[in-house]
């Protein structure tokens, strides 16, 4: 999605305004500018592709001022290219903006009758000249700010420079998160706290219909007419620029501290000295829930999905799970005693969002499980369930992913045993087999260059498929969806019991088979399929512990032998090496691992 920074100080802002979309790139973008104000003129520099390309033309072009806004653009209207590139600018205002403007046509075709001449494809544009027009026509910006609020329909967050107020930037956010930073003599607006982060660790987030007017000594926040007051509060997050340490990718490195973070969510959420689960106060009765439906995006949804298996069978809870997009436009019944579960790793995802607030329209408590507590969806859920994976800037989910499952996990004991279906020995079994996960996953990080070599062979074909039973059966979901969206690769992710109703059609020797296969209860069932697949050329990886592999003897193309674990964790080791295969195929293709194509961190759009 789109990033905005705004400063208004002291000191030249066109370095700290690059410095601040630096941090902003992990959300995903093809193009980026910066605008300032200097002596009643605003001064504009923007180009396609990535930052170095701006950072080029700042160079070659400085740009002076001490107010000003920037923005990494992911295009929603309008192809990638500097001239639909943000600040969009008249020579009274200059505008930076993330999300859509739904009545844009109208409005465009409105200011158009008026004179008005558009430059871009974008539907930012339009609110350039809106704004224009209002101060053109006498209005103050705060009048014209209130007034463009009011005509404006759709999902935005803005940040705006007025030529004839050097003394001021305005900010306004309906659908897409804004921050006002609160620094010394300075102020700032960013999309989230890590575009802020490089400039203070204190911010406000405004809230829906919020817009404020920035100076250098403060913020006016008004919503429909009248002053409000926001909370500030101290973020985590720390002003060192996040680097990769001494990875290729960020991706790399986050799957690497998959064993600490896990361990530190692990810590947040259980007592290991009595192997009893922990969690804090939840606004539903765990033991009178009659119902439990999980909602989520991309790999967040394939964590609801592994967490629908133990839910049912460990605590007996039945649980509903779709994907935001589909359940926000089903208007889907939802049991009074029932309660919603959403799962986002930015807490910013639009359809997630909208699925909350369906639920919420019903009266249903709203538990969230996020890695941003202080996120959009954080502040309108009844709890947060924080998962601790720290900063997550490689788009692909990989620690955000395995911490959301551990947290589940333990979220699952947690039901079973207010609902009287285990007791403390089995919670105390359930608990140790999560308490050893961070040192298996190391000794799976281990054979990383195993891995690498079989993902060398995939990264050759063209089409792969990922199978798996039980709760093995998301996580050849989550394999499909690493490989593909990095890769770019076709591959699928089945359960392995429908092979034979359709896509064992597509075997043959041109398409690599992933199993995933711990020895659990279904593994003489997957192995079956596995032997129907080899029976007709099929390439097969996979994915057991020693005793499978030995049952396998050598006539799979290629196997990766995991440490044996309680199958209740199983799925969560097993994302390890998905994760691994995903990431070295698609450094072989050469594909931007951390930013593929056409792809964002937080999809703040529906
Ligand atoms: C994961 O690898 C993807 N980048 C994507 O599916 C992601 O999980 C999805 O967009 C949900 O994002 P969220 O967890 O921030 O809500």
């Amino acid at each position: 999605m789109c990033g905005i920074v705004g400063i208004i100080g002291k000191a030249e802002v066109a370095p700290l305004l690059f410095d601040g979309l630096k941090r902003l790139e992990y959300r995903g973008y093809d193009s980026a500018g910066i605008a300032t104000l200097k002596d009643g003129r605003i001064d504009r520099r923007r180009a396609e592709g990535k930052l170095g390309n701006l950072g080029a033309v700042l160079q070659a072009q400085p740009l002076a001022g001490t107010i000003g806004i920037g923005h990494t653009r992911w295009a929603t209207h309008g192809r990638p290219s500097e001239n639909n590139a943000h600040p969009h600018a008249t020579d009274k205002v200059a505008i930076v903006h993330n999300g859509i403007i739904e009545n844009f046509q109208e409005l465009r075709d409105e200011l158009g009758s008026l004179g008005k001449k558009f430059t871009t494809d974008t539907d930012t544009e339009v609110v350039a000249h809106l704004l224009t027009h209002y101060v053109e026509h006498g209005h103050s910006p705060e009048q014209a700010m209130e007034r463009a609020m009011g005509r404006l329909h759709g999902a935005f967050s803005l940040a705006i420079l007025f030529a004839d107020r050097p003394d001021i930037i305005v900010g306004a956010r309906r659908g897409s998160p804004l921050a006002i930073g609160f620094g010394d003599g300075e102020m700032f607006l960013g999309s989230d706290a890590m575009a802020l982060a490089p400039f203070t660790n204190r911010i406000c987030y405004l809230e829906e219909d919020d817009w404020a007017v920035l100076s250098m000594d403060g913020a006016t926040i008004y919503n429909d007419g009248r002053r409000v007051n926001r909370e500030i509060v101290q973020t985590a997050l720390s002003g060192a620029l996040i680097g990769k340490g001494n990875h290729r990718h960020f991706m790399m490195k986050e799957i690497a501290e998959q064993p600490t973070v896990i361990g530190d969510t692990l810590q947040a959420f259980m007592n290991p000295l009595e192997r009893r689960i922990q969690l804090p106060d939840l606004p539903v009765d765990l033991a009178g829930l009659s119902r439990l439906t999980i909602v989520a995006c991309g790999t967040a949804s394939l964590a609801g999905h592994v967490a629908k298996y133990w839910l049912e069978s460990v605590a007996r809870l039945p649980v509903e799970l779709d994907v935001a997009s589909e359940f926000r436009y089903r208007q889907a019944p939802m049991d009074p005693d029932g309660a919603l579960m959403v799962i986002s790793q930015s807490g910013e995802t639009a359809d997630t969002l909208a699925a909350l607030r369906y639920a919420k329209s019903l009266g249903q408590k709203v538990l969230a499980v996020l890695n941003v507590p202080e996120s959009t969806i954080g502040r309108e859920s009844d709890v947060v369930l924080h998962t601790l994976a720290g900063p997550e800037i490689g788009v692909a989910s990989t620690k955000a992913f395995t911490t959301q499952l551990v947290l589940l996990a333990c979220f699952a004991i947690a039901v079973a045993r207010a609902r009287g279906v285990i007791d403390a020995a089995r919670e105390a079994e359930l608990s140790s087999a999560l308490t050893e996960l961070p040192a298996r996953i190391a000794e799976v990080l281990n054979h990383d260059v195993h891995i690498r070599e079989i993902a060398l062979k995939v990264a050759e074909a063209r089409d792969v498929l990922f199978l798996g039973r039980g709760t093995s059966y998301p996580i050849a979901l989550e394999g499909a969806l690493k490989l593909k969206e990095i890769s770019y690769i076709h591959a699928e992710g089945y359960a392995a019991g429908e092979m034979k109703h359709g896509p064992i059609a597509l075997i043959d020797e041109n398409v690599p088979v992933i199993v995933v296969a711990p020895s659990d209860e279904l593994f003489d069932k997957t192995f079956s399929n596995l032997q129907e697949v080899m029976a007709r050329g099929g390439r097969v990886v996979f994915l057991s512990d020693a005793d499978g592999i030995r049952k396998l003897g050598g006539q799979a193309m290629a196997a990766v032998e995991l440490p044996r674990v309680d199958p209740f964790v199983a799925p969560i080791l097993y994302t390890i090496p998905v994760q691994l295969l995903a990431y070295h195929a698609a450094v072989a293709k050469g594909t931007d691992v951390d930013q593929p194509r056409n792809l964002a961190k937080s999809v703040t759009v529906e």
